[in-house]
């Protein structure tokens, strides 16, 4: 069943993330600002009802921006882009964004807890943070309402700039106060949250010391949603122990006299874009290149930003151990492995860059020749174009999160597999441009790459897509034995068993996509603010 859903709203949204989806830069000879855009997952899954949808993002714009230039970069952000900034100074951003958010909440909501004991630990429980973090929370707040319109001017409200009122669409853990803050500065606002990582069990959550504040400052909103619905169950249950409301329906929480509907809304990608990309002469051109380069090998790819949730290290262990295991394969199988370097600053991440250098230099060192790697590691992103050329070639993706509130790699990989068609290879008369791109030598002209049907997906079952996915090939990323034996499975499973997975995969992956996400969000968040369930007479 193809999922269809018609959005109706005729409202603005206003879309709140801690990021703006824009690169900023500043000269510092000419104080002057280029601003490019740099669409993130959330920018990409909005674009396909932007036509329907009118958006304007509220957002830190992540480069300090000095007071004296703000009103002129807001103008101009405003102007070119649809984009409000929130400015932060650096303290602020440190211990908001680098503390509180991404040293506390997120490996908390990944299921890493708070240290009992560890060297250095004492500064995740620095009060510091959380209130860096509420005051993070109502400066975005602020903001909101110097762009949010209340409906039509009216005689005491001339500020109005559209017919009706703005909805305001809040993302992610950075912002679990804002629909609180809101609220307190404008009762009428229409707020809804969605969470892009996991809920984490209720277990977990009651460790926060300020567990109430966060769950307090959430059902102020009109929804909140999730990836899946156990993320959904983990979030009741939360609310039923730590502030002790009833539960008793789960669409929702009756709190403070106001009813917040929970809902779940699983993301997707766009499998067009993808397809399309796929199609283009470029990538065309570049998959039979990497195809003469890896010819005769078979490929893995694993895709990840260097976050210890995306179980790097575990993926590798099981890489050594399934060469060990499998001599013959050695030689015969290379594993791509790009690792984007994410939030430096945090110590964590710093540890983890490191101890995955050092895996990739011991297992290269084992296994390696002169003429093979068994692992191509590439610390930075890659050109799109780059990335879908390679998911094409390779044979097998191996996503080993150890925790992970959705992960589209896992769908885009599946998108990239389906098959050209091969009357418009699109290289003709092309020759190799490099040594590296040339199987023999540079005479040579290039074939274009034939898929020998789709590849293999491995996936992670503490991944949010594991609970759609079921053409993967599940594994706990924990058991390097089993994660061993699944690379093996993977690369060495039939045509046809491939291919009977794919099409369950790509079934789900090319429906359950990013449009449909954002429309059945704005959708039910109409629905929510124009039918909102009826309270009982206290
Ligand atoms: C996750 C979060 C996003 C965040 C992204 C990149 O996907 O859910 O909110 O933007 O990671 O992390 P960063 O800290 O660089 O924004």
């Amino acid at each position: 069943v193809v999922p269809t859903t018609k959005t109706r709203t005729p409202r603005r949204v206003l879309v709140v993330a801690n990021r703006l989806p824009i690169r900023a830069r500043r000269d510092a000879r000419t104080a002057r600002w280029t601003f490019d855009t740099a669409p993130g997952g959330l920018a990409t899954a909005l674009r396909g009802i932007a036509t329907d949808v009118e958006f304007v993002w509220v957002g830190w714009l992540g480069a300090d921006v000095p007071p004296a230039e703000r009103p002129r970069v807001a103008e101009r952000l405003m102007r070119e882009h649809g984009c409000y900034p929130v400015f932060l100074d650096a303290q602020l951003v440190d211990r908001y964004y680098n503390g509180f958010c991404n040293d506390v909440l997120w490996p908390l909501f990944h299921y890493v807890p708070l240290p009992a004991y560890q060297a250095g630990a004492e500064k995740k429980f620095d009060a510091r943070l959380w209130e860096a973090y509420k005051e993070a929370n109502a400066r975005f707040a602020d903001a909101v309402l110097e762009v949010w319109s209340a409906g039509p001017p009216t005689e005491n409200d001339s500020t109005a700039t559209s017919k009706v009122p703005d909805y305001v669409w809040v993302h992610d853990y950075h912002l679990m106060r804002l629909p609180l803050e809101l609220r307190r500065r404008d009762a009428r606002v229409s707020v809804a949250w969605f969470l892009h990582t996991p809920f984490p069990s209720s277990e977990i959550y009651r460790i926060l010391p300020y567990r109430r504040e966060l769950l307090e400052g959430l059902l102020h909103a009109d929804l909140v949603g999730f990836h899946t619905y156990d993320y959904a169950r983990h979030f009741l249950s939360a609310c039923s122990r730590v502030l002790d409301v009833s539960t008793t329906t789960p669409k929702g929480i009756e709190f403070g006299g106001r009813f917040c509907s929970i809902g779940v809304f699983p993301i997707g990608i766009d499998p067009t874009l993808i397809r399309n990309t796929l199609k283009s002469r470029a990538v065309r051109r570049r998959t039979a290149e990497l195809g003469a380069t890896f010819k005769g090998r078979k490929v893995l790819i694993g895709v990840d930003r260097l976050d210890y949730i995306k179980g790097m290290p575990h993926k590798l262990l099981a890489f050594e151990l399934f060469l060990a295991r499998n001599p013959s394969w050695v030689g015969k199988v290379t594993l791509i492995q790009v690792g984007v370097p994410t939030r430096t600053d945090v110590a964590e991440y710093q540890a983890l860059a490191k101890h995955v250098n050092e895996l990739v230099g011991r297992i290269n060192g084992v296994y390696g020749t002169l003429e093979y790697s068994p692992i191509h590691y590439i610390n930075q992103s890659i050109p799109q174009d780059e990335l879908i050329a390679i998911y094409h070639l390779a044979d097998a993706c191996l996503v080993t999160s150890v925790r992970d509130g959705m992960n589209l790699v896992s769908h885009e990989y599946v998108a990239a597999q389906e098959s050209l068609d091969q009357d418009d290879t699109g290289i003709e008369e092309t020759r190799p441009r490099s040594r590296a791109s040339s199987s023999k030598d540079d005479d040579d002209v290039l074939q274009p790459f034939v898929k020998e049907g789709p590849g293999a997906l491995v996936l992670s079952e503490f991944a949010g897509s594991a609970q759609s996915l079921s053409g993967a090939i599940r594994v706990n990323p924990w058991n390097t034995d089993e994660l061993a034996r699944a690379i093996h499975d993977a690369l060495t499973l039939t045509r046809v068993e491939r291919e009977l997975r794919w099409a369950k995969l790509h079934r789900y992956v090319s429906t359950n996509t990013a449009s449909y996400w954002a429309r059945s969000f704005v959708d039910e968040f109409r629905d929510v603010c124009e039918h909102p369930p009826l309270l009982p007479k206290l």
